[in-house]
Formats: C-alpha cells, structure tokens, sequence
C-alpha cells in the first residue's frame, strides 16, 4: 500500500519526506486554507518536494468552472492531480478531464456505487472517506472492500484512496483489505513506526548493557 500525506504544511511534508516514505500528498480547501497561504505558491512548492501525486480541489460546482479551473490546476506541474467532487456535474467534468489526459482524483465518496461511477467515468483515484463514515456508524471496511472487489472484478485502473484516515487503526484495517493507497495526516504519521514497547525495550537493553559492563 502506498503512503500519501494529507497536508499542505511544507515544513511537515518535507520533514516525513527525508524517511522516503511518502508516494504522494492530498489536499482539499479546508487543508489548504489552514497554511494562509496562496494555493497555487503552495501547490507548485509541494509538487517540488515530493516524486509523486498531489492532488489540489477545484472550488466550482458546475461541470464548465471545474474543467477551466482543472485545466488551470493541471497545468502548474506535471505530477499535478486534480480534486473533484462526486457529483454530476463532477463526473461529467472528469469524463471531459480524463478525454484531455489530466489526472483526477473524485472524492468525497460515501457508497461503492459512487466509486464504481468515478471509476466509470475515468478518474484516475478515488477517495472514499473512512473517519467520516465511521462518525455516522457506517462500515468503512466494507466499503474500502467491496470498492476494491468491484474495481478489480471489472478491471477498472482507477486507485483507492482512503482518505479521511483519523487512527492508526484505520491505516492497519485498509491495507488489510486491499486499499492502494491511504492518505495520512502529519500528526498520525509518525504513529505508524513508533511504539511504548520499542520504546521501553530499548531502554531495558541499554540499562542492562551498562550494567553489565560495570
Ligand atoms: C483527503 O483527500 C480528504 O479531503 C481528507 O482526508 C478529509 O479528511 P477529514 O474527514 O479528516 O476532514
């Protein structure tokens, strides 16, 4: 499974980066407005740093505006993505985009029938939302499954996203039914290789070390 950050924060991403286990980056507005920064300075800096996908949301709802804001957003680096929501007029809009050769990524997906259409439609990711389903005591893992049995049983090339991931439990559980890709918050990141009993282990052994070497 591959590892995205889902941040906008530079500092951060290039802090994670120097482990070389970041394959990507998302964004959406709220992400981005949180740095006060201006989106496009963000975005190209961010496209610099990382040998990978990073995915940026067009802000209009109708089909028209998101294209002309996608082909604008497209066209600010090459490893560029760009976010659009799941709707009608998101899908037309990624029909068109997908005709131009320019990446999308379709998120805020909710149900399988949503992804299948995404997919349908010719995204190159789709991004189901695991936190906020569960905040609504909705089966998450089902959905991340059975969106990864549809895709593959009809031979989509669309990649799963798990998106709104809020625990290491939520990494664990996606990969282990099939996600190829989750997307992590800085914060969370780190939680994926540390643990108190590697922590304390260490500790014991060094103890013991010096005490025999007394
Ligand atoms: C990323 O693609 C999503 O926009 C993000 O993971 C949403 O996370 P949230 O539900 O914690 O806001």
């Amino acid at each position: 499974m591959k590892f995205f950050l889902d941040t906008a924060n530079v500092e951060e991403i290039k802090r994670i980066n120097e482990l070389g286990l970041v394959d990507g980056v998302t964004t959406n507005p709220t992400i981005i407005s949180k740095e006060g920064r201006d989106f496009k300075e963000v975005i190209t800096e961010i496209c610099e740093l990382i040998d990978g996908p990073v995915s940026a949301e067009v802000i209009g709802l109708d089909t028209e505006s998101m294209v002309t804001e996608a082909r604008e957003i497209a066209a600010w680096a090459d490893n560029v993505v760009v976010k659009i929501p799941m709707t009608e007029e998101g899908l037309c809009a990624v029909h068109l985009l997908s005709k131009e050769g320019i990446k999308t990524n379709v998120t805020l997906i909710f149900t399988v029938a949503q992804g299948l259409m995404a997919a349908k439609a010719g995204a190159t990711y789709i991004s189901p939302f695991v936190g906020r389903l569960d905040d609504i005591a909705t089966d998450s893992l089902a959905l991340i499954r059975n969106l990864k049995n549809v895709l593959t049983t009809y031979g989509f090339q669309s990649e799963i996203i798990s998106a709104s991931i809020r625990s290491l439990k939520h990494v664990e559980e996606v990969a282990g039914v099939g996600s190829d890709i989750a997307t992590i918050p800085g914060a969370l990141f780190p939680k994926l290789w540390s643990h108190p009993l590697t922590d304390s282990g260490i500790q014991a052994f060094l103890k013991d070390w010096e005490a025999f070497q007394k």
